[in-house]
């Protein structure tokens, strides 16, 4: 059959709460224009993210009945150790209650002062992690990755003759790792090639640096190597994923993504006597080895996540109705980031807004206007959030002004998502209108959070 359709069917309902403009008006008033700042009931359609917004099935409520909350040796925690390992076969399993928790752990252990760590593209909690530790995080993205426009099958790559060169000239103890995120949030949700994996494990090898994978989407890079890496077509999501995990010495992973639950995280390595010591810090911030920050209920949701986010009918589900809203908004003249990732579109704001200089923020008048139009709440990717200041306080812009349309996992149907197109539409016709921003207020750190906009 031609038509894909939501692979569930609905069990359990919630209610989204229709608003007027002026309602709308209001609450953006009363948020300072930021939408991190407007309450949830405001939103229509929530695409802030897709972490921990996905909607979980019968067989993960279900196991959140089973789970056992035994404060060591939970029967939950060996469930969850065996679908871990089982995926990633990796000796050591540490539940986290989320992906940064294992990042500042694992960044505590091996960053501080003078340490490198290269990345295809650190997420921002990842970067926020490696430089709280005191060292330097250094992205290497492709050129095809950088060009917005640029239809490739492999954007979110990691630029390996690039990081071949940067090991060649450093000091090669300062690199205590080396990441991959897969897929490449910040570059667009694009995915990483099996390829590329191998190729930068070989070259990690070479120098003796470990590699770790960012594995928050997994599933959906193994479903584009499936998909877009002739060798690997008729090799299960499962297989690839485990031989994505193979050339790797550990990853983290925040399981608000791919393991289709509202809390958790892991970090998992080979390394031993690195464990022991991840181990010992987790039980000064976390919480004892066997449920790390979880309760049990939330490791058997976990486990279950696990095998579901592999269902071939679930990821081809998942990543056409991403692809779905990336087409039509494409087809009605909208500049996307080309192609549409794995887990959201993102709206070129640069193109979208030309009126709109970078000073003045055309992600977020964007995002605001979504929201004011038809209550979408989306996230800017561009200078508010990765602006930076020069000495005189003018500010550096961001490489791309973008604005993230992110799915969440199982909640929205494709009448929700032909109502975001059509208002994604109707604000594009109407572009010219639109008018910037300014910030008048804003935190030392991660400011996009919680800094306060007023209209130009
Ligand atoms: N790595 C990547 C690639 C991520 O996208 C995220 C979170 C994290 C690490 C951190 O995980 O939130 O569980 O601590 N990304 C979310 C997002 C917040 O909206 O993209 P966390």
């Amino acid at each position: 059959m031609k038509t894909i359709i939501e692979p569930f069917k609905i069990k359990s309902v919630e209610p989204i709460r229709f608003t007027t403009r002026e309602e709308r008006e209001a609450a953006l008033r009363k948020g300072a224009y930021n939408l991190f700042l407007v309450r949830a009931e405001d939103v229509l359609i929530d695409l802030l993210t897709d972490s921990g917004t996905a909607a979980m099935s019968a067989a993960q409520w279900a196991g959140m009945m089973q789970g056992d909350e035994s404060y060591a040796g939970a029967r939950s925690f060996y469930r969850f150790e065996d679908a871990v390992r089982d995926l990633t076969g990796f000796r050591n399993i540490i539940p986290t209650h989320q992906g940064r928790a294992a990042e500042k752990i694992l960044f505590s252990l091996l960053g501080g002062a003078g340490k490198i760590v290269p990345n295809n593209t650190h997420f921002d909690t990842t970067r926020a992690n490696v430089e709280f530790s005191g060292a330097e995080a250094v992205d290497f993205p492709t050129d095809e990755g950088k060009d917005p426009d640029r239809i490739a099958d492999f954007k979110g790559n990691m630029d390996v003759a690039a990081l071949e060169r940067f090991l060649r000239s450093t000091d090669v103890s300062r690199v205590p790792l080396c990441m991959i995120t897969v897929t490449n949030n910040s570059g667009g949700g694009q995915p990483v090639s099996m390829r590329n994996i191998r190729e930068t494990r070989d070259l990690c090898r070479t120098f003796g640096i470990p590699l770790y994978l960012d594995a928050c989407r997994f599933a959906e890079n193994a479903y584009f190597i499936k998909r877009r890496e002739p060798e690997y077509a008729s090799r299960s999501v499962k297989e690839i994923a485990q031989e994505m995990f193979s050339y790797a010495d550990g990853a983290t992973m925040s399981a608000k993504k791919d393991a289709i639950v509202n809390m958790g995280g892991f970090l998992a390595l080979n390394d031993d006597a690195l464990a022991q010591s991840a181990r010992n810090l987790l039980i000064v911030t976390e919480g004892f080895p066997t449920y790390g920050g979880l309760a049990g209920r939330d490791l058997e949701a976990i486990a279950q996540g696990l095998v579901e986010v592999m269902d071939e009918h679930y990821l081809q589900y998942r990543i056409r109705s991403v692809e779905y809203l990336g087409e039509r908004l494409t087809r009605a003249g909208v500049p996307i980031l080309q192609p549409p990732g794995g887990h959201a579109v993102y709206l070129n704001a640069k193109k979208f807004l030309p009126h709109v200089p970078p000073e003045e923020y055309p992600g977020q008048a964007l995002v605001v206007e979504l929201f004011r139009h038809g209550g979408i709440r989306a996230v800017e990717i561009g200078s508010v959030m990765f602006g930076k200041q020069d000495a005189s306080g003018r500010l550096i812009p961001a490489r791309m002004e973008l604005v993230r349309l992110a799915i969440p996992r199982r909640v929205y149907t494709q009448s929700h998502i032909d109502y975001v197109i059509e208002v994604v539409t109707e604000v594009f016709e109407r572009r010219s209108e639109i008018k910037g921003y300014k910030i008048i207020e804003e935190p030392p750190m991660l400011r996009h959070f919680t800094a306060k906009f007023a209209p130009l």
